[in-house]
This record gives C-alpha cells, structure tokens and sequence, in this order.
C-alpha cells in the first residue's frame, strides 16, 4: 500500500486538502456578507466541532487503513461503509461547482499573463462569467487538469506542490493583506470581522458558520479518513491541529486581502455586488496600484490555481478510488478516473453556465445550490454520522492506542461524544424545520 514518506508529507498533503478555493475565495466574502457574528461562530465551530472530529475522522482511516467503503467494516460495523455514498455524492457535487471557480482562477492567471504581454485584456468579472465560451472553456481546462493529475499519480506530486508553492501564496497573501488594510485602517477590518452583533444570531448564521468549517476542513466527505488511511506514525492529533490551524490562518489573512478592498471600493462609489466575484474583483482592484500589477495578479491567480487543485486533486481520488474499490476491485483503477471524470465535467461545465452565461441554466441557480447542498446540509451530515461513529461505536481501546497519550483525551472524547453529535443533530434539525 502506498505510504505517506513521512509525517510532514501527510500533513502537507492533508494541509493541501483542506487549502483551497473555500478559504480564499468564500470565507472572505461569506465573513463580509454575515458579518463578525458569523466569523465568531465559525471559529467557536472549529473548535468544538472541527477539530475535534478532523481528529476522529482521521482516526477512522488511521485505525482502519483502509478507504471510503471498508473503513468502517473494519472496525466492525459494515453497514456504516455505505456511508461512502453519501462522500461520492457529495464530491461530486462539490467537483460540479468547484471546478467553476478553479476554472476563473485559470483564467485569470492565464489572462493576466495576456495583459502583461499586451496581447489581450481582461475582462471585467460580470462579463467574463456572462461569457458561455470563456466560461467553459475555463472549466473544462480546470477539470482536464485535474483528471491530468490524477491520472499521473498524485502523491509526491501533490506534497511538492504544497511544500514549496503554498508558503509563497501565504507569503503574498500577507503582503497583499498588509497593504490592503492599510488603505481603510485596521480597525475597520476588524470591526467588520469581530464584531459580535447579536440580532445577526440565528439559525441560519449557525448552519452557514458549521457548514463552511466542514467545507474549509476537507470533513464530512471521507478525504481526511482516507489519506490518514496512508498515514504510517501516530500523530494524528498533531496532524489535525496543524491542519486546522493553517487552515484557519490563510481564510483569516485572506479576509484582510478581500474586505479592505471591497469597503474601498464601495466608499469609492463603485459595486462589488457578486459575493462569489468579490475576490476576482478586490485583487486587481489592489494590484492596479502597481506597475508590475499584471504579473502580480498572474502570479497570485495561478498560485491560487495550485490549491484549488491540490483540493480538487484530493478530492476527486476519493471519490474514484471509492467508487473503484466498490464496484470492481479488481478492475483498472483507471476506468473509474475516466468515468467519474467525465461526469464530473459535463456536471462543471453546465454549472459554469449558470452564473450568468446562459439565461435558463442560470435561473436553475445550480452554482449556488450544488454549494448549499453541500455545505449546509451534506457535509454536515456526514460529520454527524463520524461523530456518532468515533464516539459510540469504535472500540475505545484502538481509538486509544491511535490517539496517543494525551491529556487532552477525556477532553476530546467527552467533546465527540456528547458536544458535537448534539451540536450538529440540534443544528441539522433545526435547518429541516
Ligand atoms: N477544503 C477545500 C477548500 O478549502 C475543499 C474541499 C472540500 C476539498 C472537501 C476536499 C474535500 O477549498
């Protein structure tokens, strides 16, 4: 079996997984739209409900060794390895919007590059997404890129990747945060992000707060349980909290990149209307102070290109090698790539006319409920059901023998036993009602 080739490549490649296009490119525009009761909340979920259970998903694979459909049968409750459906379906949902947007970041990177080179010039966000051709042409190479590279084996691939591209976008998105903020004052950002307003509590706050911390983390989905699966040493809780906390850090620093800008811009008089555009706008909008803004911009859409990719790379081998490992083990593991990758592209490629290119499709809305499906509902679920697992159903005995001794045990199994199965189960229930 394949093994990580050493701890730092497993959390670099989980790192790489839960790095992406939700950090980036949602949180910020989710944090400015909700407002600081939702980022609040947010981060009081990442700590009683997603760390405690990257850590028990991670469990799951660590224990088991094994993947999507045999994990849980391992440690002894078949029935539990249909759960590996409900990860297809909600990778494949998550793949039909994602790759939209991983598709603007190509090209982006790809049309600064033109500009740069005074051979074309990039069009604003609003035309660019009502363009069908550019639109799918844009997702179409994003997709065939993933499939590329998972086809081409995506291990080492993947650990390079992160290990010397993804501290250079946190090095730029530093930069660009600094800079930014010093435009409007810290302290309007701050005010913006923190500030707790407790009209804007409700239910939907809630379920939007814990669905991104899923969404953010890579949780819910089966991606941490596989590639913990692979994992050779015991250090998940390392592993998880790392994770975690790189995970928060680039969603908190990129807010100060986005939410300077688009107050800016406001205050300025102008629109930044398209929450899912607020990052395509605010970036050139600061980059256009520059001489060399052309290639900035090109430099930072394709490192952001990167780990979008590394995140769908990630996610896609899951649920391939899932959908493999059920229906033929046997068979060429190849056949499912092909298949799923060709589901998943005409899934994109009509989710990338739904943003204003096509006028039926659009009124479908499918970006936005391909992206609520999952994250509000799905994902959610799927952590419920880890949480009831690892809590109540595992053998205490290999939970502990994989944990480690800690004194955060009792901790963290009284958290995942009791605190997040009610927390999710109250916030699921009140979402149907
Ligand atoms: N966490 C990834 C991101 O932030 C998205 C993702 C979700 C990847 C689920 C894999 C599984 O962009």
């Amino acid at each position: 079996m394949k093994k990580w080739s050493s701890s730092l490549g497993f959390i670099l490649a989980a790192a790489g997984s839960a790095v992406g296009l939700a950090n980036v490119w949602k949180f910020p525009y989710m944090a400015y739209e909700n407002g600081g009761t939702f980022v609040l909340i947010y981060l009081l979920c990442l700590l009683v409900i997603g760390f405690p259970l990257l850590i028990g998903e991670m469990l799951v694979g660590k224990a088991s060794g094994k993947g999507l459909f045999e994990a849980f049968g391992e440690l002894g409750k078949p029935l539990w390895n249909n759960f590996g459906y409900l990860c297809i379906l909600s990778g494949v949902l998550i793949l039909g919007f994602y790759c939209v947007v991983g598709g603007w970041c190509f090209f982006y990177a790809g049309s600064y590059a033109m500009q740069g080179m005074g051979v074309a010039e990039v069009p604003g966000f609003g035309d660019y997404t009502g363009n069908g051709w550019q639109q799918i042409l844009s997702t179409f190479a994003f997709v065939a890129v993933t499939i590329g590279v998972v086809m081409a084996g995506v291990m080492r691939g993947i650990e390079q990747m992160v290990r010397y591209l993804m501290p250079l976008l946190g090095i730029l998105l530093l930069v660009f945060a600094g800079y930014a903020t010093s435009k409007v004052g810290f302290s309007v950002v701050t005010d913006q992000l923190f500030t707790y307003n407790p009209d804007t509590l409700n239910g939907e706050t809630v379920l939007k707060a814990v669905g991104h911390a899923f969404f953010s983390l890579s949780l819910g989905i089966g991606a941490m349980l596989v590639f913990a699966s692979y994992l050779k040493e015991d250090n998940i809780v390392k592993a998880g909290l790392w994770v975690g906390v790189i995970d928060t850090a680039v969603a908190l620093v990129a807010c100060f990149v986005v939410i300077p800008m688009v107050l800016l811009i406001q205050k300025q008089g102008g629109q930044v209307d398209e929450g899912a555009g607020a990052l395509f706008v605010a970036v050139p909008a600061l980059l256009s102070d520059f001489a060399g803004g052309n290639w900035l911009n090109m430099l930072f859409f394709f490192l952001l290109s990167c780990a979008a990719l590394t995140s769908s790379v990630s996610l896609f081998e899951v649920v391939a090698s899932g959908l493999h490992s059920r229906l033929s083990p046997e068979g060429d593991p190849r056949k499912y790539n092909w298949i799923m990758g060709a589901f998943v592209m005409v899934l994109a490629l009509i989710t990338s006319l739904s943003v204003g290119a096509n006028e039926s499709i659009s009124k479908l809305n499918l970006f936005t409920h391909f992206d609520d499906a999952v994250t509000l509902y799905l994902l959610p679920l799927g952590g419920l059901l880890i949480a009831i697992f690892v809590g109540w159903l595992m053998p205490e005995s290999i939970i502990k023998q994989h944990f480690g001794k800690r004194a955060i045990y009792p901790v963290w199994r009284g958290i995942i036993r009791y605190v997040t199965p009610l927390a999710m189960g109250l916030i699921l229930l009140q979402s149907f009602l």
